[in-house]
Parts: C-alpha cells; sequence; structure tokens
C-alpha cells in the first residue's frame, strides 16, 4: 500500500512511508500552529540568501510574495494541511512551489527544518511569554486591588490551618503579590535568555554558504544568533524554562484557588465570589460553587505534567537533533493555553470577588490569636524571659478557654490569678486591632507596613 516517495526527498527512496508510519511520523496536526512564525523565518531567511548573493533579487521577492500568499491562506483556514507533507514547513513550501513555481526550490538554501523548527518554536514561545507578562501583570493589579481595599482588615493568619496570629486582609493579598513578582522575574528572564536565534545553524554544523546569521536574527527580533550550531538545533531549555515558570506559577495559582475554595465555603464565608466565577447546582438551589477555582487548581497538573513529559523527552538525547523533539511542541502549546486561561480567570475572580470584612474580623479574634501579644507584652512589660512569658500566656488561655472567654474579655483578676504583677494596660494589646498594628517590623503585618508595600508594588506596574 506505498505510495509514491517524498517529493522533499523522495531522491533516495523506492517506496513511500506505510499508514502508520505516516500517522506517527506526522506533526502537521498540531504544528500547524506555527505557521506565522515559520513564514517570517522563511521570509527573513530569503531576504538575506538575496542580500549575501546566494539567490537573485527576483527569487527572493517572489519567495517572499507567495509566502505571504500562503499566509493569508492559512489565515482564511482555505489552506489544506496535508498529512503526507509531514510538517508545516514541507506544507508551506510545497504550497509555495504551486504558487511560484522553480525559485520556491531555493528557498531552502543553507537551511535545514532543524534550525527551522527551532527557530520557529522559540518564536512561538516568546509570543507565549509576552502574552503571559500580561496576564501575569493583571493578576497582580487584581490583588492590589484587593489589598488597598482592605489593607487594615483583621483576618486570622494561620499555620497548620489553625488560627495563628491575626493578619491584615492587604498583608495576605500582598503574599500572593510577591510569589506572582517572582513568576514575572523568572519569567523575563527565560524570555531573555532564550532569545537568540537557531536560524543559520542548518542540520547542525552550519553551513558552506556565505550567510549572515546576523541579519535573520535581527529580521525576527532576536538579540543575536546562538553561538554554536550544534546546540542551536537541539537546544530545548527554552522551552523547559518556559514550563518550569508555568509550573511554579501554577503552583501559587492553585494554592491561591484552594484558599478562595475554602474561604468561600459557609463555614469560613471570609469572601464571596461574584455570579460571574461561581456556577449553581442542578439540584441544591442554596449552592454557589467556586467552580473557577477549582478548575484552576486542577490544571495546575497539567502544567506539571507538560514540564515532566518535556524533561522526559530529552533526557537521553545524544546531540544534535533527533525526531524525539517533535514531541517537544504538544506540551508546550497545551502547557502555554493552561496557563494563560489560568491565570486569566484567577485575575477575574479575584478582581470581583468580595471579601466580608466583618467575617475576617470575627474569626480573628477567636482561636486567642493575640496569645503572643500576650507573651511579648510579658516579656517588654514585666521583663520576664519569653519561655517563661510562653508558659503564663498558656495558663491563661488554658483559664480563658475554661471560662467559654476570648482573651481580650478575660478578667484581669483571672490573669492575675496566673501572674500577680499583670495590670490593666496589657487589654491594648489583646484586641487583633492593637496586634496588627504593632506589627511594624519590615515585611509585617501592620497597616502601615503593608500600604508602603502596595505603594511599591503599584509604582513598579505602572
Ligand atoms: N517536524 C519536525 C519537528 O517538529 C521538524 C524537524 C524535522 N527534522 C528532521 N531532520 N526530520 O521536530
Amino acid at each position: 500500500m506505498s505510495k509514491t516517495a517524498n517529493s522533499m526527498w523522495g531522491g533516495r527512496f523506492a517506496v513511500g512511508p506505510d499508514a502508520i508510519m505516516e500517522a506517527i511520523n506526522a506533526s502537521i496536526g498540531f504544528d500547524q500552529r506555527l505557521a506565522r512564525q515559520d513564514i517570517a523565518g522563511s521570509r527573513a531567511h530569503a531576504a538575506m540568501l538575496a542580500a549575501t548573493g546566494i539567490i537573485t533579487d527576483k527569487d527572493a521577492e517572489a519567495i517572499g510574495e507567495g509566502l505571504l500568499t500562503v499566509l493569508s491562506e492559512i489565515e482564511a483556514g482555505a489552506f489544506a494541511f496535508s498529512t503526507a507533507l509531514e510538517d508545516i514547513h514541507m506544507n508551506v513550501e510545497a504550497r509555495l512551489k504551486e504558487l511560484i513555481g522553480e525559485p520556491a526550490g531555493r528557498l531552502h538554501t543553507a537551511r535545514s527544518r532543524n534550525d527551522q523548527v527551532a527557530t520557529d518554536f522559540r518564536l512561538w514561545v516568546r509570543d507565549q511569554c509576552d502574552a503571559a507578562e500580561e496576564a501575569l501583570m493583571d493578576l497582580m493589579r487584581a490583588l492590589l486591588g484587593q489589598a488597598e481595599a482592605g489593607a487594615d482588615w483583621v483576618m486570622p493568619g494561620f499555620t497548620h490551618l489553625q488560627s495563628a496570629q491575626p493578619v491584615t486582609w492587604g498583608h495576605h493579598m500582598m503574599a500572593y503579590v510577591e510569589m506572582a513578582g517572582r513568576d514575572l522575574s523568572r519569567l523575563r528572564d527565560a524570555r531573555a535568555r532564550m532569545n537568540e536565534s537557531p536560524l543559520g545553524a542548518a542540520a547542525l554544523a552550519g553551513t558552506s554558504f556565505p550567510i549572515d546569521r546576523e541579519m535573520t536574527a535581527e529580521a525576527l527580533g532576536f538579540d543575536r544568533p546562538m553561538a554554536n550550531s550544534l546546540d542551536a538545533v537541539s537546544a530545548r531549555d527554552f522551552a523547559l524554562e518556559f514550563l518550569s515558570v508555568a509550573a511554579i506559577s501554577g503552583a501559587h495559582l492553585s494554592r491561591l484557588a484552594e484558599e478562595l475554595v475554602i474561604w468561600s465555603s459557609a463555614q469560613f464565608r471570609f469572601v464571596a465570589l461574584s455570579d460571574r466565577w461561581s456556577t449553581g447546582s442542578s439540584i441544591m438551589p442554596q449552592k454557589r460553587n467556586p467552580d473557577a477555582a477549582e478548575l484552576i487548581r486542577a490544571k495546575t497538573g497539567r502544567l506539571f505534567g507538560a514540564a515532566i513529559a518535556l524533561f522526559t523527552v530529552m533526557k537521553g538525547l545524544p546531540l544534535a537533533y533527533s525526531k524525539d523533539m517533535q514531541e517537544d511542541k504538544e506540551q508546550v502549546f497545551d502547557a502555554a493555553e493552561t496557563w494563560l486561561l489560568a491565570l486569566r480567570a484567577m485575575a477575574g475572580m479575584v478582581a470581583d470577588m468580595e471579601a466580608r470584612p466583618e467575617a475576617l474580623r470575627a474569626a480573628a479574634s477567636s482561636g486567642f490569636a493575640t496569645a503572643t501579644d500576650l507573651a511579648d507584652w510579658l516579656v517588654r512589660e514585666l521583663g520576664l524571659p519569653f519561655r517563661e512569658a510562653h508558659h503564663v500566656t498558656g495558663a491563661i488561655v488554658a483559664r480563658a478557654e475554661a471560662l467559654g472567654s476570648d482573651l481580650d474579655a478575660l478578667p484581669l483578676a483571672e490573669m492575675q490569678n496566673v501572674h500577680g504583677r499583670i495590670d490593666e494596660t496589657v487589654y491594648d494589646v489583646l484586641s487583633v486591632e492593637a496586634s496588627v498594628a504593632s506589627r511594624t517590623s519590615y515585611g509585617g503585618t501592620a497597616p502601615s507596613e503593608v500600604r508602603r508595600q502596595i505603594a511599591i508594588w503599584k509604582e513598579r506596574l505602572a
């Protein structure tokens, strides 16, 4: 059932591929996404071939024009992609040949699909970096908006999901701004590192034609050509970095998503998620489910999976190109789409959610969250060693618990029974407002400190 040999390399082949071979070999089903980058790369290459006298200006012009026609056919959805032509590179070139004839055959001079695909893919991932940068900054702006609105709303701060010390809503939101800020910085680093051009590395060894790699690099917006042709065709660490940044960001998004799921429950009621980001139940009329948050939490698994998959593809490959690398694309396509969707959904959910300051305050004042403030007071005012203050405070908390009282409502006499020198100025530190206001250390939860951090980030994002 063999067909005729391939028109691109058929010289050495007597018969065409088995149908299953064609199915496993073809990448056109997914790499057609690289059409725009492929055509930009080919146009830059053709212009360079003419500028260096390797092909004539006339041929380069025909190639450049023809490629634009191919692009417009693809963008109009009027292009018939062929599996027999394997991938986007050969589909484009074959169509170019139909359109302009003989000069099309000169385009592939001093080039290989190996440097071609490496170039296309870098350009594509670079675009995704730019889109993700925007999306990350939008998320940070949404978080900043929440932080600003509630810079002094008191809420419980947790460790082990046990009420630990009161913090401010603004402080909690700003923690995620810091995380997203590091993701942004990782993304920018990765983008800067990937912005070198593989084009002109040819199959693996470079070429004997007098090409100008600086020229094509510049035309495609790269900072410089990659310095080693073997590396240029076989490096995929730019994609691994992108996936790693996406995976780390996904871990952050998922933690926030988890908090939103908890906070929007009837047991917590810390936030009301907007109708725009919730769904109802077909059977339980009272339900408002935080589906977007749950899906962000779940989709993070795909981001991790994509990174692991590509690491696994790459780890055993000798230099230079191996066909294994064709398996790089689907992982990155899926991860980029998933990550951008998650970032945008989170930004929308955060921007539209309403925190409930009364519920936050009520939760903050239960659970003896100012016990540390009491211990610190015993150290500061009575000169107790911290370990002893800790012990005294523990006894006072036990007494308050037995009486069913919060610390700031516990009668002074009860405290004095535990330690005789406690006086009523202790109440100054037992309220949750006093507790957060006192934590003015750099990076602390005091509203004054949180506002200072908000101002810094607003300027960075302006
Ligand atoms: N479709 C291939 C890929 O995605 C293009 C490069 C093919 N190179 C080769 N020597 N067969 O990796």
